[in-house]
This record gives C-alpha cells, structure tokens and sequence, in this order.
C-alpha cells in the first residue's frame, strides 16, 4: 500500500465462507433478481457492500456479553446495563431501546407535530427519517451544504447544515411551523459526510433563538466524532467519548441506529436530554409499536452486545482503521480517475454515476445500471442511491430527479480485509473501462411505494 493506512487493530478468531461465482453465473443470478440486487441471495455475492447496517463482526466482549443476556419482559438487567452505559456516554436523563434507528423514529418524532403544516429540517434525512416525518403528518426539508453536492471539490465537512438556508426557512415558514431541525450526523445520504462542531453549534444558535428543538440522527456519531478530532481545529487532543459528549451537548433528542455504531446487528435507542413530557410519549406510544419500554424490542443479549459495542466504538484505533478502509478504497478509484463523492465520507464510497455514466438519464438510473455492471463483473454488491431509490412526485407521477446519481460501496465494520476491498477496485475499474458500454433500465413491474427494494427491471 502507497499510502499508510492504519492497520487491523483485532485478528480473526471465526470465519464465515463465503463463494465466488463466474459472470455467467451472475448474469443469470441478475436477470433472476429482476436486475435489482436487493433480490439477490447474500450467497450469491462474493463481497457485500450493499449496507454498513447490522452487517459487522462483533468482538468477543460482546459475544461473552450476549450470555449474561436477561430475558425478563420487564425491569432486565441487561436493560440497566444499557441505560448506564447511554446515560454515561450522553449525559441525558432518559433512555429507551428500540428495535432499530426506524424504531426510534416511528416513537419518538410524532410528538414534535401538534398541529398542521408543520415541517422538520435537516442537513439531509435519511430514507426512513424523512418517512417517519411524512407519517406524523410533517414535511421534511432537506438543508444541506451546496458542498455536498458537488462531488469532486474537496470540502473537509460536506455534512453541514447550510445555515444561511435554514434561517431563511425558518423566516418563510415561521418558528412555530418548525417541529425540529434533525442533525444527521454523519450525513448518511450526502456520502457519509461529516458534520463541523462549528456548524452543530451554530445550528443549536439559530434553532435556541427560535425555541426549537434539536433532534440527533447520531448512527454514525463516533465516526462523526473521528472526522472532528481529524479535521477540525482545536479537537486534535480531545478523546472520541468527549467529542461525541460534545456533539451530543446540542441536542435535546438522541435517536440512534445501533446497527451502525452500536456495532451490533441489530437494536436502536431513544435518549431524551431532559424533557420529561417527551419521555412519558415515547415510555407510552413504544409499547404497541416495540414493546416494554425496558427492552422495546430488543433482547436482552442484544441489549449486552449494544452496551459493550457502544464503548467499543469510542477506540480511536478502530476508528482509524474503519475510517481508513473507507479512505482506501476511494483512493484507489481514484487514481484511475473513477468520479466519487470527495473526501471519502466515514462508511462508504460513494461513487458518482452522473459522471460515470453520462449517456443515461436520470429516468433510466445510472447508479442501477453501474451497480448491476459492478455485480455481473466481479460478484460486489454495492447500492444505488439516487433516482430510482428518489421514487415519484406523489402528485404528478413523473419520476423525481435526485440531485446526485451515487453508486453505495458501503463497508461493513470489521468484516472484509484491504485485499478484498482492492477487488472491489478492480472491479469498478473493470466497468469503468467499457462505460460507454452500460444500458439504463426501465421498469417491468414497479411497486408504488419504496420502489427500490422490490422493483424488477430490464435493461432498455
Ligand atoms: N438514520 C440514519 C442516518 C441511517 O443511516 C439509518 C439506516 C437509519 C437512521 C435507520 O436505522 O436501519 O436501524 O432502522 N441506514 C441503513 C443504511 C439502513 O443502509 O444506510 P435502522
């Protein structure tokens, strides 16, 4: 390796096979799956880059945890266990586990709509953030920087909230329309890009000054945390816990995946900073939708596996490495002069398929069809977002054009070697050679809602 990138801080202790297959394989494999890779089976994939979500390895603290797991439907210990590692680690009164981030979503953010036309803001939401305001009856406006946007200008936060716009939001639409502004952190669906303290703190300046509230999307916030430390003067010396604290400092609400750095397969939290009314909705509305608000559909193993994996997270060696598997691999593609979202974002490359693939509209789905190439050459799953993902507008049905055509490499934590992340290389480059080459799609079924999960395609 040219450069360095920091090195494995674990070895391996259990491994899971996995099999290649060949391109004629993966071309029937692909027709079979209707040319949407969501309807491939993970057998058939030789490296899965589909999601970072719930897809890592565990340490064995956290496997030696699982056993001390108790499964009582009310008052577990290993709920306790939970609460005090989130309370120690945000400093909010009140916690409550969830089955996952949409979990979390789905409980807490419909208290913050009490009337209607209102609206939440963030710097992006994330697919199932912006559904959970939808079904609370809310609009949600995406407000991130123009940065973000433009993919090959170097920007060290592309995850900012453009702050300019959102103070004239909040002028247009009055204070009191405004149910929350949501910091995702990192910005998930801008490339995985992170979010400046600077920008949190002027966010919580405007939003203070306003009396509204600020909602932490914070999947991703250890990693949010790195890039600061990294970036970001004056953080150089903190340690990762105090700059979550930091971050966390800002907001009232903490909702968190913690598939992502929970480093767990499955779970997600609700922390609330301090408002009790908002800690009776959610102790109320979890039970129908998750279950007891002390395992809200969790296990109690789970639970254990999540308490440690929330500590695990804060080593600033893992950090380094996960950061840096993420930096290799957009190095790599790079050099050969493949267009992705610049910087590298924190868990995933995003690789820029309005470039890539300039011949094919956005109705036609760029990303898709490099993302189909991707599989059909090298067995990589990687995932389109962009305008297929985008849907339609609900009113006049015409197909929505997403501001940017990205192709995911999502890596997952601790699963796959550099090695296998130069495969992945070699195969987009592979693609990219006979580029002109690629075919857009349309659609043979299209399912009205979330259509990119279940859509089936054929190249046009
Ligand atoms: N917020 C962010 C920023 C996310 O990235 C996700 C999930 C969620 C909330 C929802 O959490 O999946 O546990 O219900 N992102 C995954 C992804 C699915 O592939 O990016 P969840």
């Amino acid at each position: 390796m040219k450069q360095d990138y920091a090195h494995e801080p674990y070895r391996i202790k259990m491994v899971e096979p996995i099999r290649t297959t060949d391109k004629n394989q993966r071309r029937k494999l692909l027709r079979d799956a209707g040319y949407n890779v969501f309807g491939l089976r993970s057998e058939d994939v030789y490296i899965d880059l589909l999601t970072d979500s719930g897809t890592g390895a565990m340490s064995q603290e956290q496997w030696a945890a699982m056993m001390r797991g108790d499964e009582a439907y009310a008052g577990s210990r290993s709920y306790y266990r939970l609460v005090d590692v989130v309370k120690d680690l945000t400093n909010y009164a009140y916690v409550i586990p969830t089955h996952q981030g949409r979990g979390a979503e789905q409980v807490a953010l419909p208290y913050f709509v009490d009337h209607s036309g209102m609206c939440f803001i963030s710097n992006t939401h994330f697919d199932t953030t912006r559904a959970h305001v939808e079904i609370a009856g809310a609009e949600a406006l995406d407000c991130a920087t123009g940065a973000a946007y433009d993919t090959e200008t170097y920007h060290p936060f592309k995850g900012n909230v453009n702050t300019d716009r959102l103070q004239q939001l909040i002028q247009e639409r009055g204070a009191e329309q405004i149910a929350g502004i949501i910091l995702t952190l990192t910005n998930n669906s801008a490339g995985g890009q992170p979010v400046s303290l600077e920008n949190i703190r002027s966010v919580h300046d405007i939003a203070r000054s306003h009396g509204i509230p600020i909602i932490v999307d914070g999947a991703r916030i250890a990693e949010n945390a790195y890039f600061i430390k990294q970036r970001e003067k004056g953080y150089a010396s903190w340690s990762i816990r105090e700059l979550v604290q930091e971050q966390l400092r800002y907001g009232d609400l903490f909702l968190m995946s913690a598939k992502k750095d929970g480093l767990v397969n499955i779970g997600g939290l609700i922390a609330i900073r301090e408002d009790e009314a908002l800690f009776r909705h959610c102790r109320t509305s979890i039970v129908p939708l998750e279950g007891f608000p002390t395992y809200g559909g969790m296990s109690g193993r789970d639970m254990e596996a999540t308490a440690v994996g929330l500590q695990e997270v804060l080593d600033e060696a893992y950090l380094a490495h996960r950061i840096d598997q993420a930096r290799f691999l957009g190095d790599l593609l790079r050099e050969a002069g493949i267009p992705i979202q610049w910087p590298t974002g924190g868990h995933a490359v995003f690789v820029d398929c309005a470039r890539f693939a300039p011949h094919i509209p956005y109705y036609r789905f760029p990303a898709q069809s490099v993302t189909n190439a991707l599989y059909i050459e090298s067995g990589v799953r990687g995932v389109e977002i962009g305008s297929l993902l985008l849907g339609r507008d609900p009113r006049t049905q015409k197909n929505l054009q997403s501001p940017l055509e990205l192709m995911r490499l999502t890596i997952p934590r601790r699963t796959y070697s550099y090695h296998q992340l130069r495969l992945v290389a070699e195969g987009v480059k592979a693609v990219y050679r006979q580029r002109e080459k690629l075919k857009g799609y349309v659609f043979e079924y299209e399912p009205p809602v979330l259509r990119h999960f279940t859509a089936r395609l054929k190249p046009e």
